[in-house]
């Protein structure tokens, strides 16, 4: 290992960063962070800060958990790779598969298949719901539908399911025969209302008009986040997620559900789909399925789409899809450890009560401070939209973000900044006091704006 001197001399330098401009990356070097225990991690000048981030979504058990650690060492001794393509595999997918199917069960859950990542969970459910199309003999149900706002990810399907335009200018022609509806975000949306149920109804109608005009025959797929996370932290009223299902089963077109995010806990509930009592057809899950400790995904594949291939007799059943490390054997070790720790420490009750009292700060914020325009969370899951006037909603500019989050690190909290949102997601294992320290360093950073 090179000194922090060579760390630093070259940082943002022979590397380009995920969401950023290059020219800016060198301009304003990201902190380089060197340690964590706990909640809390530690940057390159030594300085400790509460990580109200949890990584990016994804580090629920924080960043010491020695089960994991443990578990990863002794897979890398007994058996560091094998491959699950046809003809081998390794026990740790076996059970780490099992334990996925056990814990999506509740949900309608049957099988798993393994990715590396989220945006690889999301390409391989669309697929799935494609090729679930072809083998039922409606092979012309190939249309997805999708959320403004949703994020799914930046492969080329995933992107173009996204719902964020500054996700997919850069990179069109996106994959055709993608159709969005508004989101069911109460403070902004294209009807000019306030009232979640009736944003949650409106947003709705849009999808059953959508599925009319398209045909629904035409349609393999709905895919949403239960909470909307990347595109602002978008809390849909409890009727939305429901209604959904309802429209979908009438005209026959597969749920996605992308937990990427909601799934293990974070939300409150063991997942996302769970929060509202609705069953999708697929789900997809990455992040804390490892805690973030190895790049690991999955796709749930639910009862009637896992039954249409195993008892296929048609030509489409083989699944022409998969990666190298599907199934990762020291991914499925982590897997394994990390839904052992979560459970055993019951994080989504955490999640519930940490997240209840954060909600309870933020809008005491949003009383104190004329430049949140509104709060929004659920569970450990929450976003402050920053304005520069409140009347007219105007988006908080960038100066005034930076600003914030600088003097919130320096309140030792790193927060993170996404366009005019502040976004929390902490470990799910944080304290009451820690919540409060979350709250402090967000009063001083907002009253600095
Ligand atoms: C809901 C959702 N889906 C998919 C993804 C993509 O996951 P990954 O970045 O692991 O590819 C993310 C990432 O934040 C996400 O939030």
């Amino acid at each position: 290992m090179r000194d922090a001197n060579f760390i630093i001399e070259n940082n943002a330098k022979p590397i380009w960063h995920p969401m950023a401009h290059p020219a800016d990356m060198r301009a304003n070097a990201p902190k380089v962070i060197t340690g964590g225990r706990g909640a809390h991690i530690t940057d390159i000048d030594g300085r400790t800060t509460l990580d109200a981030v949890g990584g990016l979504w994804n580090v629920n058990l924080g960043y010491s958990c020695d089960p994991i650690k443990q578990a990863i060492a002794d897979q890398l001794d007994a058996l560091p790779y094998y491959s699950g393509f046809r003809g081998t595999t390794n026990a740790p997918s076996i059970e780490l598969a099992y334990e996925l199917v056990e814990w999506f069960r509740p949900d309608g859950m049957a099988r798993a298949f393994f990715t590396s990542g989220g945006s690889d969970s999301v390409e391989t459910a669309l697929r799935l719901a494609r090729q679930y199309w072809k083998i039922k003999g409606e092979g012309d149900r190939t249309k997805f539908l999708a959320l403004k706002k949703g994020y799914h990810g930046t492969h080329f399907g995933g992107a173009s399911v996204n719902g964020n335009a500054n996700f997919r200018r850069n990179y069109e022609p996106l994959m055709p025969g993608v159709f969005h509806i508004p989101a069911p975000n109460a403070y902004r949306n294209p009807f000019g209302e306030t009232d979640p149920a009736r944003v949650a109804e409106l947003c709705a109608n849009a999808l059953e008009d959508e599925i009319a005009f398209q045909g629904a025959d035409t349609i393999a797929a709905f895919i949403m986040e239960p909470v909307l996370g990347a595109g602002g932290v978008i809390v849909p009223h409890e009727s939305f997620m429901p209604r959904v299902r309802e429209i979908l089963d009438r005209h026959g077109i597969l749920l996605i559900s992308d937990e990427v995010v909601a799934g293990f806990g974070r939300t409150g509930a063991w997942s996302g789909a769970r929060l509202w009592g609705v069953k999708p057809d697929m789900m997809t899950v990455a992040k804390a399925v490892t805690s973030g400790y190895f790049p690991l995904g999955a796709t749930m594949i639910g009862d009637k789409v896992a039954e249409a291939f195993e008892s296929d007799k048609s030509s489409f059943g083989s699944i022409g899809h998969g990666y190298t490390y599907s199934g990762h054997p020291v991914g499925c070790a982590a897997g394994l450890a990390t839904l052992a720790e979560t459970k055993r420490l019951k994080l989504n009750e955490n999640a519930a009560a940490r997240g209840a009292e954060l909600g309870s700060a933020l809008e005491k914020l949003k009383a104190s401070h004329e430049v949140v325009g509104d709060v929004r969370y659920q569970g450990l899951m929450a976003g402050i939209e920053i304005v520069a006037d409140r009347a007219k909603k105007t988006p908080g500019d960038k100066a005034m973000m930076d600003r914030i989050a600088e003097v919130a690190y320096a309140a030792d909290v790193m927060i993170r900044v996404s366009g005019n949102m502040i976004i929390l997601s902490p470990p799910l294992i944080i304290t009451a006091d820690d919540v409060a320290k979350i709250a402090d360093a967000l009063d001083k950073g907002l009253a600095a704006a």
